[in-house]
């Protein structure tokens, strides 16, 4: 084969196995088999600069730097939706839709998530990526090419050949919640001011002039509008076309003609947003039919056959009844406010982190102040801002101590912290080992924080690998130890031996490496001792790290003390393997949906039983579910499941199949 049909070729293969591995999460070849095929375009254009094809792979890294953004007309406005607070007020919008078209039978809706991003416009002419914008004022945008061309779920060539000449896609893009926290975490410890939410934060990353900055974000395209629609029948056609073509498109959605079941859809929506991957800020209901799309027009900048769902707020207010100071694994003093307790989103609220120092001295918040609060996803809520009323004297701005309050070592500032140097503090050692054992980590469930801070505390352990030279002696000699729990909590100790490689890295707590990069860092190494004397070239180009992450990876595994330690580990036999060496596939290919409430088991768990068998667990029924996995009062996903003939199973069965 000459040079350029082999690129030809690659290019094609490799969008093909990211639309695989991206759009349907089904990949075909392994991490390391996209690699060597990619290693080989690189240098094949490398060689032949001018066989570049602008739809190649390597396309995406980003590499022009802009002065400014240039302002785009869009083709057609770009509008925004109306809102309705609550389900009287949807139905409202049910009836107007059907008063305008004059009909009096049920009408087809789809219902959608309203993804929490930033809005943009793609457009393609014969397949190929040419333009992308912000949505501005609705009018006219900014030019943001080179910076969605980065993103790897964007196509740069659609598939199939029945997609209009000229084809403009809109969409949000989007951070998962998870990947928003990491980001964040990596501000707050740069003294950067922390991203508000994920909208935010995607906007930030997106407007960039330096599109190679975009590339390092975890960013993610969901398709949910298009200008062409004359080429479908429905929205729902619309979207299904659409993940043809190669796009992303919202996966949890409904078709239906019951409103009714668009209220308990949108109340779902809202209970399961803090597990959800990606933030939303409530729902949208559109008409699916096009013509009646059309038929129903718009008034003023939004369309009538659509409105956006949105949730009571997630804020509070309420006042700060004192400051406390948590020393965590790092040493770091983090102040925490205690509050005066209030309901937030149906859960009680009693503290508030204000994340370090510079920022409590930031906010100036102070014991005794009235202060908004905000819940965002299953995270700590944090102190948003002050309210500051007048003639009302406040109290003196909070000092933090000069002592640790642990162990009592003299405190300094570093940066935006203040720290406890003291690497022997109790209260440092207790953190990190209560996250080595947790759910996500090591997972020894049979010994709990106590356990350990007792354990700490009478100097039987100091590091992670004292763990594993524990045995039931040692842990009969702590208070209310009888011999049935020391024999189960060795039982724990010894059951945790078998990890797999992302959650051993978690469990180190490495400064800014969590569940995610973990699991990013074990796409590019199989073995732990990889990471060993790691050089930061090595860390380039993996998905989400900048360089605060790389320089944290490369000063843990370059620190003898910590490779020794992971030795350790290694010979007290904790054995780390890869996700499915140690489990099985069993539920291969298979999706499941779980729904309800459980005794024996927590949804994670449920969900961690199901992916280490091979399995997939969607939040969505569809006919291509395998089964539905149903608890004490299910929901609404139990019925639909019933109407597409899913299979319906419960935790027993489950664990038998
Ligand atoms: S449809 C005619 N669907 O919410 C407007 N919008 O205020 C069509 N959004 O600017 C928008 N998720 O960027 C639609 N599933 C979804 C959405 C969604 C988020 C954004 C959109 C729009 C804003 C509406």
């Amino acid at each position: 084969m000459d040079i350029k049909s082999r690129i030809n070729t690659l290019v094609d293969e490799l969008n093909y196995h990211a639309y695989r591995y991206y759009i349907l999460d089904d990949p075909e070849i392994s991490d390391s088999e996209y690699d060597t095929l990619f290693n080989e375009l690189q240098r094949l254009e490398k060689q032949n600069p001018s066989l570049v094809l602008s739809y190649s792979p390597t396309q995406k890294v980003g590499f022009k730097v802009l002065d400014n953004f240039t302002k785009v007309k869009h083709r057609f406005p770009m509008l925004s939706l109306s809102n309705v607070f609550n389900y009287e007020e949807l139905e409202g919008f049910d009836e107007r839709v059907k008063k305008l078209l004059n009909i009096n039978k049920p009408i087809e809706y789809i219902a959608e998530p309203k993804l929490d991003g930033l809005a943009v416009a793609i457009r393609y002419e014969n397949g190929l990526y040419v333009k992308a914008a912000t949505r501005g004022d609705g009018e006219v945008g900014e030019d943001i090419t080179e910076n969605i061309r980065t993103i790897k779920n964007v196509p740069l060539k659609m598939f199939g050949d029945d997609f209009p000449k000229v084809f403009e896609i809109r969409g949000e893009v989007v951070i998962p919640t998870k990947r928003f926290e990491e980001l964040n975490r990596q501000k707050i410890k740069a003294d950067e001011k922390p991203f508000a939410n994920p909208r935010n934060a995607a906007a930030g990353s997106v407007r960039q002039l330096d599109s190679k900055i975009t590339s390092q974000r975890p960013l993610y395209f969901y398709a949910h509008s298009f200008t062409e629609e004359e080429s479908f029948k429905s929205h729902s056609d619309a979207l299904n076309k659409a993940k043809e073509w190669g796009f992303m498109v919202p996966e949890n959605i409904l078709v239906t003609k019951d409103i009714k079941k668009v209220e308990s859809f949108f109340s779902e929506l809202i209970e399961s947003r803090d597990k959800l991957p990606v933030g939303i800020d409530g729902g949208v209901i559109k008409v699916n039919s096009i013509e009646l799309q059309k038929e129903l027009g718009y008034i003023a900048r939004s369309p009538r056959w659509a409105v956006a769902w949105k949730p009571p707020a997630q804020n509070a207010v309420t006042t700060v009844n004192s400051i406390t100071v948590q020393v965590g694994r790092t040493g770091v003093l983090t102040p925490v406010a205690e509050l005066e307790p209030v309901e937030v989103g149906g859960v009680e609220i009693k503290r508030a982190t204000l994340h370090n120092a510079s920022d409590l001295e930031k906010k100036d918040v102070r014991v005794g102040d009235t202060v908004v609060i905000e819940r965002a996803g299953d995270v700590i809520p944090s102190i948003v801002r002050v309210i500051s009323v007048k003639d009302v004297k406040r109290n003196a701005p909070f000092t933090f101590p000069k002592q640790c309050p642990e162990c009592g070592t003299h405190t300094h500032r570093d940066g935006v912290n203040f720290v406890c140097t003291n690497t022997k503090c109790p209260a440092r050692i207790k953190e990190a080992i209560h996250h080595f054992i947790s759910r996500n980590s090591m997972n020894i469930d049979g010994v709990g924080e106590k356990l350990i801070d007792q354990l700490v505390e009478k100097r039987f352990i100091n590091t992670f690998s004292d763990i594993y030279t524990l045995n039931e002696a040692t842990l009969l000699m702590l208070e209310r130890m009888g011999a049935k729990s020391a024999k189960n909590s060795m039982d724990a100790i010894n059951a945790s031996k078998n990890v797999t490689m992302d959650r051993f890295i978690n469990a180190l707590g490495i400064d800014l490496i969590g569940q995610e990069s973990s699991k990013e860092l074990c796409k590019r190494f199989s073995k732990i001792e990889d990471l060993f004397h790691i050089k930061k070239e090595a860390l380039e180009n993996i998905y989400g790290f900048g360089p605060n992450i790389i320089e944290s990876l490369v000063s843990y595994f370059n620190d003898n003390k910590n490779i020794e330690e992971i030795k350790k580990l290694l010979s007290l036999g904790v054995n780390i393997s890869n996700r499915s060496e140690n489990t099985s596939n069993k539920f291969n290919g298979m999706t499941f949906v779980i729904t309800g409430s459980f005794e024996e088991m927590t949804r994670d768990e449920i969900t961690k039983l199901i992916e280490d068998h091979g399995g997939k667990v969607s939040s969505s029924v569809s006919k291509k579910t395998s089964y539905v996995v149903a608890g004490k009062e299910p929901g609404s996903k139990l019925e639909k499941a019933e109407e597409l003939g899913v299979k319906i199973t419960d935790l027993n069965k489950l664990k038998n199949l």
